[in-house]
């Protein structure tokens, strides 16, 4: 059924006040514009057009290979399947990373091309002068700590962040750092619960996590593991609500087996 017919827009000061109202923010990943409509209909709030497109969609081993035109063609397939929800564009690694200009002509692409809502960035204290231009361009920011994808290659791997009181300290001073930039949320990745926790408390702005408990002002997962669709790994912090890979399957074995007994068409399905 589709629930978006009597609803408003999500705009980005709606999500921010969904935190002050207590309100959770559902967010899930499409690169598609079937994907994308679906999870439209189906009330979620906030549809991130994230570069794991890179692994689930594409079968690259990390999300460094995704570039900007490939991010743009996923981004305004999106938009046409959206009619309700917050749609933002992942920028790819080293599309912000450069100097200023181009990272502002980056983002502007998902704007003008896309007519996407909002971009996001990994990174923090590092990042926050870059959030601060683009947000005063009129380009909304989300931001991503805790584990960072793009960084895998100084990470060594998927690991848990912020296990250590230092390590920690780091995560709260790089989201405090990005708050004030003026991105309008945070995506906490892969952090422990508590510290989650502590850093939903302590910014005004929305949390959203991945793998970083139930404190968080929000969820998010990738639409492809928690449907069950992408079946090369399962994080822990994965809950699967379907299995969709497992029923595409039968179904396509049914279909093959009525194909070759020629039980498919039959009379009423021809001509
Ligand atoms: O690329 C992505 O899908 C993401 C989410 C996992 C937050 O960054």
């Amino acid at each position: 059924m589709d629930k978006t017919k009597n609803l408003t827009n999500i705009t980005v000061p709606k999500i921010i006040d969904m935190k002050k109202r207590g309100e959770k923010i559902v967010a899930l990943t499409a690169y598609d514009y079937l994907f994308a409509s679906i999870l439209d209909q189906s009330s979620v709030d906030l549809i991130l057009v994230g570069d794991s497109a890179s692994m689930v969609f594409a079968g690259q081993k990390t999300t460094l290979p995704y570039t900007m035109d490939e991010a743009v063609y996923h981004c305004k397939s999106v938009r046409r399947g959206v009619r309700r929800a917050l749609v933002v564009a992942d920028m790819p690694f080293m599309s912000f990373q450069v100097n200023p200009e181009e990272t502002i002509k980056n983002a502007g692409r998902f704007f003008k091309e896309a007519e996407v809502d909002a971009v996001k960035m990994e990174g923090g204290e590092t990042i926050a002068p870059t959030i601060r231009k683009l947000v005063n361009s009129g380009m909304p920011v989300m931001g991503h700590l805790g584990l960072m994808p793009q960084s895998i290659r100084n990470l060594g791997g998927y690991s848990v962040q912020g296990k250590t009181d230092e390590h920690a300290q780091w995560l709260l001073k790089d989201a405090k750092a990005v708050e004030k930039a003026g991105a309008f949320c945070l995506v906490l990745e892969k952090i422990p619960h508590e510290l989650a926790k502590q850093v939903t408390a302590e910014l005004s702005i929305p949390t959203i996590g991945i793998g970083a408990g139930p404190d968080c002002d929000g969820q998010i997962l990738v639409t492809h593991d928690m449907l069950g669709l992408y079946e090369k790994f399962k994080p822990k912090f994965v809950r699967r609500y379907a299995e969709l890979a497992q029923d595409i399957r039968e179904a396509v074995s049914s279909y093959s087996g009525d194909v070759k007994d020629n039980e498919f068409p039959n009379l009423d399905e021809s001509f």
